[in-house]
């Protein structure tokens, strides 16, 4: 492994905001973490809203710079990109921002029932083979995940480039008798004048990705959604 990407693991596992289990650990089961958030991690006990799939945690940070009352945790696998996220709260010094390096197969071990106010996935793999359905984060198994920790009327949040993500979740909410609250196929287009003035603010902050894509005119799709806990039980 190069130097330097060794040098940013290392620097990670004393950061303050970075939380990274080891495989054992990931799988095993409830981390001491789990339900713990707001007594021991963040300054305020805030809403906390998680990002599943962050990258290097640009959105994650946006948010926490601009909803300094909320609680933000990026999730993400990738070591080498949550540490810049990582080093840019430490330089900061964001207090409201948090990093956890897991599978997000393992989230519910990390977070406990009604924990959770919200959730953002933010340009998810699309995984588009059926076979894939399982590793989808908007398949009928992560939302089960999502479940057991959302608050009761906590919103997921999607956005995505990929038609077939945003096409194969409207097939999944439809399934699984999910409410859908907003929903466009062209969130830059049509969908932005039928954004309320909460919502408009809310989506002011773009990912890395969407910028790229954005850039390259491409639509972004949009969903909103609350769970169904009776359907999501059942996993
Ligand atoms: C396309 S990138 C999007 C990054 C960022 N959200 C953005 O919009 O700029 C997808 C990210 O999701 C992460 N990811 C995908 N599946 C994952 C999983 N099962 N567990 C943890 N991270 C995952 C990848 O490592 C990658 O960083």
């Amino acid at each position: 492994m190069a130097k330097k990407k060794l040098a940013h693991f290392s620097e990670m596992k004393r950061m303050h905001c970075v939380y990274e289990p080891d495989n054992e650990t990931m799988v095993r089961g409830d981390h001491p973490i789990k339900g713990r958030w707001n007594v021991e991690h963040f300054a305020h006990p805030n809403p906390i809203t998680l990002e599943l799939g962050c990258g290097k945690g640009e959105y994650a940070l946006a948010m926490g710079r601009r909803y300094p009352d909320r609680n933000f945790v990026g999730v993400d696998v990738k070591g080498a990109r949550l540490w810049r996220g990582a080093k840019t709260v430490e330089e900061e010094g964001q207090d409201n921002v948090a990093f956890l390096r897991i599978k997000i197969e393992f989230v519910h071990h990390f977070f406990a029932a009604d924990e959770v106010d919200e959730i953002w996935l933010t340009f998810s793999d699309p995984q588009p083979k059926d076979k894939k359905e399982t590793k989808r984060l908007t398949g009928k198994h992560f939302l089960a995940r999502y479940a057991r920790f959302l608050k009761p009327d906590g919103l997921v949040h999607l956005k995505t480039d990929s038609a077939f993500l945003y096409r194969a979740t409207l097939k999944t909410l439809a399934e699984g008798g999910h409410k859908i609250c907003f929903n466009t196929a062209d969130l830059y287009g049509e969908g932005l004048a039928r954004l309320d003035a909460d919502r408009r603010e809310l989506l002011q902050v773009k990912t890395f990705y969407e910028q790229k894509f954005l850039a390259a005119k491409k639509a972004i799709h949009y969903l909103c959604f609350k769970l169904n806990v009776n359907t999501s039980e059942n996993f």
